[in-house]
């Protein structure tokens, strides 16, 4: 086995894989069914050559780009185990810093929150998951991504909590919540074109925001008071260059106070948080 690892280490280097040994340990651990630390346990077992071929598949589907997490068919999200298909976007570590600041700041739970564009459920499974009394709509267009959010949350203990929604945006939801989260579709349409090979794997829906990646963040913040309890809270994951727009964007709507920007660990700005004011602003 260690001979395999040696072999796969050498082809995704080959390939220009920043972290090749750790992404070899991942295929090779995950055909031969074992957890990466049982590799080293077993470094003197053979791979048969079944397992070899299958192997060798998907270290070919690596060097050409696609993904690690959908050759794997799973990522880690915030603690949690979540199955992935090319339906869902790969859950990004922004979005775990997201759900971090959203934690640090209640220390009182919302009681309802709506999810907006949940793919893989990550920030709903990982909210209910740190807020056991809390009520969650998860919303998203994909009927395919409702699916495998709905697993993921069976999986992870917190279904019962969550209801899964499909919806254009707020089109079928109603009532008012305490927090609305979203991670929207944000990229510019021209950049996606000229995007990275491995971003193309990824489902155009979940990340195309149209000619500025403004198009869903103006839709949500809009729209987003009409749902929101005064006092309720709005956060939103954005591009690193939309921070003054979308400032604005809340700003016009002259139903938010407390309109803040948050910078992610790379040090761009990242997160839009704006509170629902009691009435509508002067
Ligand atoms: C950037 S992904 C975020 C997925 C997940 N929340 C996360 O953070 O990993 C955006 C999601 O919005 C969904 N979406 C796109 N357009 C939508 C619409 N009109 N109504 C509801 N959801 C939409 C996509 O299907 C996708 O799952």
């Amino acid at each position: 086995m260690s001979e395999e690892l040696r072999w796969v280490t050498e082809q995704l280097r080959q390939s220009s894989r920043e972290s090749a040994r750790l992404e070899a340990e991942l295929i090779v651990a995950h055909i031969l069914q074992k957890a990466r630390h049982e590799l080293y346990a077993h470094a003197q077992e053979l791979v048969t050559p079944a397992e070899h071929t299958q192997i060798c598949a998907l270290v070919e589907r690596r060097c050409q780009g696609e993904p690690l997490q959908y050759l794997l068919g799973y990522t880690e999200f915030h603690g949690c185990y979540l199955r992935l298909t090319p339906a869902v976007l790969i859950p990004r570590p922004e979005t775990e810093e997201l759900v971090e600041l959203i934690l640090a700041r209640y220390s009182n739970p919302p009681a309802d929150v709506l999810d907006l564009g949940t793919g893989s459920g990550a920030i709903s499974i990982a909210l209910a998951r740190a807020w056991p009394q809390s009520s969650f709509v998860a919303v998203d267009i994909s009927v395919e991504a409702l699916a495998l959010a709905r697993e993921n949350a069976v999986r992870n203990g917190v279904a019962e909590r969550i209801r899964f929604v499909w919806s254009d945006w707020f089109s079928a939801i109603s009532g008012k919540f305490d927090l609305v989260v979203s991670n929207p579709p944000y990229v510019r349409t021209e950049y996606l074109e000229r995007a990275p090979r491995e971003l193309h794997y990824e489902p155009k829906a979940a990340l195309d925001g149209g000619p500025e990646g403004l198009d869903a963040l103006a839709l949500i913040i809009q729209e987003s008071p009409t749902y929101l309890h005064a006092g309720g809270a709005l956060y939103l994951e954005i591009g690193s260059d939309q921070g003054r727009s979308v400032r604005a964007l809340l700003q016009r709507t002259r139903a938010f106070t407390e309109i803040e920007i948050y910078r992610d660990l790379a040090g761009y700005e990242r997160f839009a948080r704006a509170v629902r004011a009691t009435r509508c602003l002067s």
